[in-house]
């Protein structure tokens, strides 16, 4: 049973700081560490680390980031031949602010991440064998919608984490198995804001499942024509909301492929999210799954 994630890989520069700049302002610190991070590769290292055969499709620069990036998806348990070196082109970096109350802001500089451009015979296949497909947006757009629909036609269960938000092509939504946003998301993706549940019946329009992650107030997976399924979040000290929502989507799509019902993929996955927030960094914060199964012991399933 095997995972396949399409997505970026990123050298994240994390920088902390009091208070993120407003615009027009500068600030200055003394804080600031090199990480792995990049949401397809946080998810890829998360599924692995939560015990599914996990294979990374991305692309990195045939630099020293590119280096970094791999060995980190190696040891973590990643199959990375199909992660692709770009000559003459610098992996994908993403500038993280962290302030002192855990809020963050992002900026991603895409590098190698863009080229991206279309599917090797190789990647295809692996597509087509895997029994879930993973996949973010921050790769080009095209090439999410071209594996979506050829994971559709082979029957390999195409989860999507519309992250960061665009516009949904038609085409890419009618491949859709299901869709995971977190609020924000999910009001960009319905057109309006409300309740999770407003915006969940909103976007079932489009897409038969919707899993909304709340933070602190957990998630609901909505489902046309069915009641929602609520899961709470577990109540823990934040210190870096940074990758959570990557260790929340990685490790559901393990839980599925490990075969759990609906609400035990959840917990897992909600319970790796619990123990991200704790941790600072992106890959470095994603835990184990010893670390996972133990927490989620504090749900009602155990
Ligand atoms: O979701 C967190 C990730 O977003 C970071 O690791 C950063 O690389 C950006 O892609």
């Amino acid at each position: 049973m095997s995972v396949v994630v399409l997505g970026s890989a990123n050298v994240d520069v994390v920088i902390e700081l009091d208070r993120i700049p407003r615009p027009g302002e500068t600030v200055i610190t003394e804080r600031s560490a090199r990480g792995r991070g990049g949401k397809g590769n946080n998810q890829a290292v998360a599924s692995a680390r939560a015990g599914a055969s996990t294979t990374m499709i991305a692309s990195v620069g045939d630099d020293d980031s590119g280096d970094f990036l791999i060995d980190g998806m190696r040891d973590a348990g990643v199959h990375t031949s199909l992660v692709r070196r770009v000559p003459d082109e610098t992996s994908g970096t993403a500038y993280v602010m962290l302030d002192t109350e855990a809020e963050n802001a992002i900026v991603v500089v895409a590098g190698a991440n863009a080229e991206m451009t279309e599917l090797r015979e190789a990647e295809q296949r692996a597509i087509a064998d895997a029994d879930v497909l993973l996949m973010q947006l921050e790769i080009p757009m095209a090439t999410v919608v071209a594996a979506a629909r050829l994971a559709r036609t082979h029957g390999t269960f195409v989860v999507l984490n519309a992250a960061p938000y665009a516009e949904l092509p038609d085409e890419l939504v009618d491949a859709l198995d299901l869709l995971i946003v977190n609020e924000h998301e999910a009001a960009l993706a319905a057109g309006s804001s409300g309740p999770a549940e407003q915006l969940g019946a909103k976007i079932n329009e489009r897409v038969n499942a919707v899993l909304i992650t709340l933070g602190a107030a957990g998630s609901m997976l909505c489902r046309s024509g069915e009641e929602p399924v609520n899961v709470t979040a577990l109540k823990v000290n934040t210190v870096d909301t940074t990758a959570a929502g990557d260790a929340f989507v990685g490790v559901y799509a393990a839980a599925k492929v490990a075969g759990h019902h609906e609400r035990k993929c959840i917990e897992l996955a909600s319970a790796a999210a619990a123990l991200a927030v704790q941790r600072e960094g992106a890959v470095a914060s994603i835990p184990s799954l010893p670390e996972i199964l133990a927490a989620a012991e504090r749900y009602p399933t155990g």
